[in-house]
């Protein structure tokens, strides 16, 4: 990566880092790269597990992306790790438990912010990306719904605060 000081960067974060986080991480990276913004912006994914450190994203997931316009085949898997906290300003968890880990992890003195990535979409009545891993296909469909609609307000907020 060759990120300016000036640089905003975002870390996404869920589980294993093959369904939930490398969706948002191209979609964002879409709606970033479609701005021109790429000097200003930065964003990365990774999990809280390492099972599947250096795999693609699941089959599925990179399907349903690909559907909507975006690419995840070239992604790999990557678990946190402690640099995260000093390379990131934002790390954003797909849900509670992931959150937990980020604060639980987090230096003392870590002065970015940690939160949930729908937060980011107040006006969704999820407040979590649910894991579609076990579930049926439409489970991949709603988190792209629900990453898109944060990646704007994610957007639009970093564009405020830049
Ligand atoms: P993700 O989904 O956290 O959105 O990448 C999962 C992927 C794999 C597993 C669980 C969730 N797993 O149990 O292997």
């Amino acid at each position: 990566m060759s990120a300016s000081p000036s640089t905003q960067r975002v870390l996404f974060v869920c589980l294993g880092n093959i369904c939930r986080s490398p969706t948002a991480e191209g979609v964002f990276r879409k709606r970033v790269a479609d701005r021109g913004l790429e000097h200003r912006i930065y964003a990365d994914s990774c999990g809280t597990a390492d099972w599947h450190s250096g795999k693609p994203p699941d089959a599925r997931s990179i399907a349903a992306a690909r559907r909507r316009g975006y690419d995840l085949e070239a992604l790999r898997a990557r678990p946190l790790c402690w640099e995260d906290y000093y390379t990131f300003d934002y790390m954003l968890a797909m849900d509670e438990s992931n959150l937990e880990v980020l604060r639980r992890e987090s230096p003392l003195d870590y002065a970015g912010h940690i939160g949930l990535f729908l937060d980011f979409a107040p006006d969704l009545p999820e407040r979590e990306v649910p894991d579609p891993y076990y579930g049926e296909g439409d489970g991949f469909l709603r988190v792209l719904e629900l990453v898109e609609a944060a990646s704007d307000g994610l957007l639009a907020e970093l564009l405020q605060h830049g």
